[in-house]
């Protein structure tokens, strides 16, 4: 579906955000193997996160969902049930990399699948730790789902993970839960720590020690309520679309700031945004709290700088907004050590590239980075997301900010992880 955006002269008003993907996820599958009721409240209204719910259901979960509310009754470690058919993750490296984890400790085989995209996305990364463990796990082309996971008795393994991913850290503490012992993942840089929080809440023993976090398995978990805090990836368009209008004033409502996600936060101050945090408090072991960010009648001065290092792990997932907050920046951005962004849900240095070029944005590319001069126009443009959910809602933001109305190609990719998205963007013009 082509949606039109015209261009916005500021954003206002207070906005709530659906659940967080990446703890929903997690909540979900977790919840699922404890025993015992879970009832998840703010569950993400993404269609990645009902990707999940879906799996778990045909492993003969019972879940009911009513609205963002999910109750779980949790069938413990021993209770999953071969699939009669294979498992369907849609568009969510989330769902089949982390379940993976869990499948490969179950004494059956379940053949899981994905869309177009997924089926271009690199699967080797779990399942080389998974093997290790002792499972069999069948690949297109040996990296590529579909997958067929022989799972059965697992053993502990210390494993040093080459890459900086959250998904490849859970599936490896997901599978120590089914190994008797201590299995442990170091990463190479730190990942967002859902997993570590949401395990240790429901009840297993979870230890870290700098990059190292160690699991013991076969741990008694129990079901409770969870709720999840709203999404700072999705918060991550509007504060860069409040940045971008002048006169913009926006509060965001009870957004996740675990530590491990809010570089983003870093990012835009040290650009010289103006970020608040007006209320924080703990639930479920993440941090909760409400953010807000004004820019002046004048516009904001964005300064532009450098995303390196751990700082592009941190951000991976908001680089695509944040480019488009560079073009518009003093001195423009470089992206930097951004291998990963090849591989999600599309080629985001390509699609990002891309968009900008239609834009009238000048870029440069290389095979891990990007570098994007400041003080750009930003032209009314024929914009696509490629199916691409972040893709789509980085380029709406821009076209906010264009010079005239732009069209989204495929614009509802948004909902992957945001279907309020247009609906909340048109609540807050000025
Ligand atoms: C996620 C981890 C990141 C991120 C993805 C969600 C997670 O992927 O890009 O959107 O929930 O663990 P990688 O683990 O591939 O870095």
């Amino acid at each position: 579906m082509d949606r039109k955006i015209s261009p916005a002269d500021s954003l206002s008003g207070v906005v709530r955000l659906p659940g967080d993907k990446s703890i929903s996820h997690r909540y979900a599958m977790l919840a699922s193997i404890a025993e015992g009721r879970s009832e998840i409240h703010n569950y993400s209204s993404g269609a990645d996160c009902a990707s999940t719910l879906a799996c778990m259901r045909a492993l003969g979960v019972p879940i009911e969902q009513r609205g963002d509310r999910v109750t779980v009754e949790g069938v413990g470690l021993d209770g999953l049930q071969r699939a009669s058919k294979a498992l369907d993750a849609g568009n969510s490296g989330s769902t089949i990399r982390m379940l993976s984890g869990i499948l490969a400790g179950q004494p059956f085989a379940t053949n899981i699948f994905g869309d177009e995209s997924l089926t271009r996305r690199p699967m080797q990364r779990i399942m080389t730790p998974l093997a290790a463990m002792g499972a069999k796990i069948d690949a297109r082309d040996g990296n590529y789902p579909p997958l067929v996971i022989h799972g059965g008795k697992l053993t502990p393994i210390d494993y040093v993970s080459p890459v900086a991913s959250a998904q490849v850290k859970s599936a490896v503490l997901f599978a120590g839960l089914f190994a008797p012992g201590t299995t442990s993942v170091t990463e190479p840089v730190a990942t967002r720590n859902h997993s570590e929080i949401a395990l240790r809440e429901l009840g297993a023993d979870v230890r870290v020690d700098g990059l190292r976090v160690a699991i013991q398995g076969r741990p008694r978990m129990t079901g409770r309520r969870l709720d999840v805090a709203s999404d700072i990836s999705g918060a991550a368009f509007f504060l860069v679309a409040g940045l971008l209008l002048p006169g913009s004033d926006l509060t965001i409502e009870g957004v996740g700031l675990n530590p491990t996600r809010t570089a983003l936060l870093d990012v835009l101050r040290s650009m010289g945004a103006t970020i608040e945090i007006l209320r924080s408090e703990a639930r479920n072991g993440e941090i909760v709290g409400d953010l807000r960010v004004r820019s002046p009648a004048s516009g904001a001065a964005i300064d532009g700088g450098v995303i390196a290092g751990d700082m592009t792990a941190g951000v991976i997932d908001e680089i695509p907004v944040l480019a488009v907050l560079g073009a518009c920046s003093r001195q423009g951005l470089e992206i930097r050590d951004a291998a990963e962004l090849r591989v999600k849900e599309t080629d985001r240095i390509a699609t990002v590239a891309e968009n900008l070029g239609r834009m009238g944005v000048a870029v440069e590319t290389f095979p891990d980075a990007m570098r994007i001069p400041g003080n750009q126009k930003l032209r009314a443009a024929e914009l696509d997301s490629f199916g691409d959910h972040r893709i789509a809602m980085a380029f709406v933001v821009a076209a906010l900010a264009a010079d005239g109305p732009c069209t989204m190609r495929d614009a509802e990719a948004a909902s992957v992880s945001f279907p309020e998205f247009y609906e909340v963007l048109e609540g807050l013009r000025g």
